[in-house]
C-alpha cells in the first residue's frame, strides 16, 4: 500500500538490519541496496546533524567553479540527492539520482556495513564528516522537533539516553564514526571534522579540492568559504530547507539552520548529564584512536 503523510508524521522508527530508521526508507531498501554507483560519483557520508548540508554546498560550489548562481539552480536536496530517502508525495533518492547528470554528488547517512556494494566495486571517492557527539545530540534533539518524520524526542534527558543507547535513526553515533574512521585507511576516503571546518574553513576547502584533484585558486577558496558560511546558508533558500512543506520540516518549531557552532551543548547539558555522557563516551571510544574537539 502507498504511504501517506499520516504514516510518517511522528511515526515510530522501524529496524533495518538492526539499525533504527524511518519506515518509508525500509520500503525502498531493496532498490537502495541494488543502486548502481558510477565511478565518478562522490559520496558525502555523515551521521545525521554533523555538517552534511554544509559539506554538500561546499562540494557543489567546487564542482561549479565557485559559481553562486549555478549553485542556486535548485534546492540542496535535489542538487545532492539523499540516497536512501523516501517520503510520501516526493521523488525518492534513487529517482532523483537517476535524473541528474554525472559527475553526481550523493548524500548518505548509512553506516559502513549498509553502504550498497557498488560504491566499493566502483571505488568511488567518499568524504565523511564527523562532529562531536554532544553537539550532534543537541542538534538532533532540535531536528526531531522540526522534522516531523521523527518520533517525539521527549525531554532532553530522555533524548540523551536514547542517543547514547543508539535508539535513534541511524543507530549508534559511536559505531558510525568509528567504523568509517577505520575505512579511511583506504586512500579514497577523506575524513573531516565539523570543528576543524569551523576553525579554518579555507584550509578544509583546500584539503577537499586536493582530494578531488581539482585546482582551486585562492580567490575561489575565499568565495566558496563566504558562500558556505552559516550566515549565508541560513538566508539561502536553496540551502536552508525552507522550501520543503511544513508537514516535513516546520522551521517555526526550530530552524534547520539553527546555530551552526561548536560547543552549543554547554548551553544545554546539566553537570550531571555531562558527567554521565563523558563516562559513556570513554567506554564506547576506548577501542579507537579517534579524537573529538568538544568545543573550539
Ligand atoms: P546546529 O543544529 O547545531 O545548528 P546536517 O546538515 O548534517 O543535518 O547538520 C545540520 C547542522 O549543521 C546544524 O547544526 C546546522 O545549523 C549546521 N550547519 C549547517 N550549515 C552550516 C554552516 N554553513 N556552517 C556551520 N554549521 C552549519
Amino acid at each position: 500500500a502507498a504511504m501517506g503523510r499520516e504514516d510518517i508524521v511522528r511515526e515510530e522508527l522501524g529496524i533495518l538490519h538492526g539499525m533504527p530508521i524511518y519506515k518509508p526508507f525500509i520500503k525502498v531498501w531493496p532498490q537502495v541496496e541494488a543502486f548502481q554507483a558510477r565511478p565518478d560519483d562522490l559520496l558525502i557520508c555523515t551521521y545525521p546533524k554533523s555538517g552534511t548540508t554544509w559539506l554538500s554546498e561546499i562540494l557543489d560550489m567546487i564542482y561549479h567553479d565557485g559559481n553562486v548562481e549555478k549553485c542556486k539552480r535548485d534546492a540542496i536536496f535535489n542538487r545532492v540527492p539523499f540516497l536512501e530517502m523516501s517520503m510520501p508525495d516526493m521523488p525518492n533518492g534513487i529517482e532523483l539520482l537517476a535524473k541528474i547528470p554525472s559527475p553526481r554528488l550523493v548524500k548518505t547517512h548509512l553506516p559502513v556495513q549498509l553502504l550498497p556494494n557498488s560504491f566499493w566495486e566502483q571505488e568511488c571517492k567518499v568524504i565523511y564528516v564527523a562532529r562531536n557527539p554532544k553537539d550532534v545530540a543537541i542538534s538532533y534533539y532540535y531536528f526531531h522537533q522540526m522534522a516531523k518524520m521523527h518520533p517525539d524526542p521527549g525531554t532532553m534527558e530522555e533524548f540523551l539516553q536514547n542517543f547514547m543507547a543508539g535508539k535513534v535513526a541511524y543507530g549508534s553515533w559511536y559505531s558510525h564514526v568509528k567504523d568509517w574512521w577505520e575505512k579511511r585507511k583506504d586512500k579514497r576516503l577523506l575524513y573531516l571534522f565539523y570543528e576543524e571546518m569551523k576553525q579554518d574553513p579555507q584550509r578544509e576547502v583546500r584539503k577537499i579540492a586536493r582530494f578531488l584533484g581539482k585546482e582551486v585558486p585562492e580567490s575561489m577558496v575565499e568565495k566558496i568559504v563566504h558562500h558556505t558560511s552559516f550566515q549565508e546558508m541560513k538566508k539561502n533558500s536553496t540551502a536552508n530547507y525552507e522550501t520543503l512543506p511544513d508537514w516535513v520540516m516546520d522551521h517555526s518549531l526550530s530552524p534547520f539552520m539553527r546555530k551552526g557552532i561548536a560547543g552549543d551543548w554547554k548551553n544545554h547539558f546539566t553537570v550531571a548529564q555531562n558527567e554521565c555522557f563523558n563516562k559513556h563516551y570513554k567506554e564506547q571510544m576506548k577501542d579507537s584512536d579517534l579524537c573529538f574537539h568538544m568545543e573550539l
